[in-house]
């Protein structure tokens, strides 16, 4: 079906407009579907409570049902209304990360559908940070649902553009309001764990965590866990956050990292391959002259950069129809550790070329 442009709707990501809101808000209250901007990537919004409008979520985006939503409240006190008991972490982190990339994991009060949570007695809980999400949260006054607003596997929605190439006409508006400004989603933490696990790594950090907690683990995410135990979904695979092309990895230091690169790119090209690479700006000579398809995102270290980047390049150089793209790996610490996990992801779970 051609795509409607009539459903996407410009708005200020600094002041939304009052009228966009609005309409946003009426849409959600009805049992539609919202994709609206969060600091992370774009969200695909419904009303948490309706459980038709939760459905909708998992077929416009092909989700398999046993992977959970997480939960966007407006304020702590929504999100009290959504549990049963929390841990005392819960309030001093809630305090100190929201609104902010970080989404914590509790025990649900009953009328949390389990639609919502995939059967779970836990729910994903996280109060935003963009004046876009918060607007539409506060003038709604409603839980809103929302996974990240791609069709399930690709890589996170950055703008409302790779809304509509993966979503179009499922979701009845797309609220553009430009690219999100981090483009790595929120850091999942499990507090029914002790210590607290990282479920998924993202915007904020292992040591700004630890900072505030004491020793927190490493775990899997639910998507790895249900593959551990061979429950995967039909014609799943470990590939996630994944444009079409492979992606290859490499590790070590950037001037390593950019011979490697370089060979690799030569003997792709021997197979016929077609070769995207994404580099540092102190890898960029070394690697250009072996490939036309570089995108390079700041110096090495510039992770911010890098994270504002990566699911919107990795949309590109697909679009380009490369065979393969190559990738340095970054340090698993700070906001680099989030990247390094999405790579890996991306590269369906191999480890990288040495
Ligand atoms: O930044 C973000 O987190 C974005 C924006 C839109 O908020 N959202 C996002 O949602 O990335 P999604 O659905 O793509 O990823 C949510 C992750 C999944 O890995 C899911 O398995 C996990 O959170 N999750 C959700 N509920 C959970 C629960 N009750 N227990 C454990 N993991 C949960
Ligand atoms: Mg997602």
């Amino acid at each position: 079906m051609p795509h409607d442009p009539n459903n996407v709707v410009r708005v200020n990501p600094n002041e939304p407009q009052t009228g966009v809101i609005k309409r946003a808000a009426e849409v959600l209250q009805h049992g539609g579907l919202v994709a609206f901007p969060t600091e992370t990537v774009y969200g695909l919004g419904a009303h948490a409570l309706d459980v038709a409008a939760v459905r909708e979520i998992f077929s416009a985006k092909e989700r398999p049902e046993w992977d959970p939503l997480i939960v966007h409240v407006a304020d702590i006190a929504m999100a009290q209304m959504l549990v049963t008991r929390t841990p005392p972490a819960f309030d001093e982190l809630a305090k100190k990360f929201w609104p902010g990339p970080l989404t914590l994991v509790v025990y649900k009060a009953a009328h949390v559908p389990d639609e919502v949570t995939a059967r779970r007695n836990t729910v994903a809980l996280r109060q935003p940070r963009h004046p876009v999400a918060s607007a539409l949260l506060a003038e709604a006054q409603l839980p809103i649902a929302a996974p990240s607003a791609n069709r399930f596997g690709r890589p996170s929605p950055t703008r409302a553009q790779h809304v509509v190439e993966d979503l179009g006409n499922r979701v009845d508006l797309i609220l553009d309001a430009g690219p999100t400004p981090l483009g790595v989603e929120s850091t999942v933490l499990d507090l029914t764990q002790s210590p607290p696990a990282i479920l998924r790594p993202g915007g904020v950090s292992l040591e700004e965590l630890e900072a505030v907690l004491g020793p927190v683990t490493m775990s899997k995410c639910v998507t790895d866990q249900v593959e551990v135990k061979g429950l995967r979904g039909p014609g799943m695979t470990a590939k996630h956050y994944a444009p079409s092309a492979t992606v290859e990895l490499f590790d070590g230091e950037p001037s390593d990292m950019a011979r490697q690169m370089a060979e690799r790119a030569d003997a792709l090209h021997r197979q016929g391959k077609k070769v995207g690479a994404i580099v540092s700006e102190e890898m960029r000579n070394a690697v250009e002259s072996h490939t036309q398809l570089v995108a390079c995102f700041g110096a090495w270290g510039a992770w911010e950069a890098l994270a504002r980047k990566l699911f919107g390049v990795l949309r590109v150089l697909d679009s380009q129809g490369v065979d393969v793209i190559l990738c340095p790996l970054p340090p698993a610490k700070g906001l680099a550790m989030a990247l390094r996990d999405r790579l890996q992801r991306a590269a369906g779970g191999s480890s990288e070329r040495k």
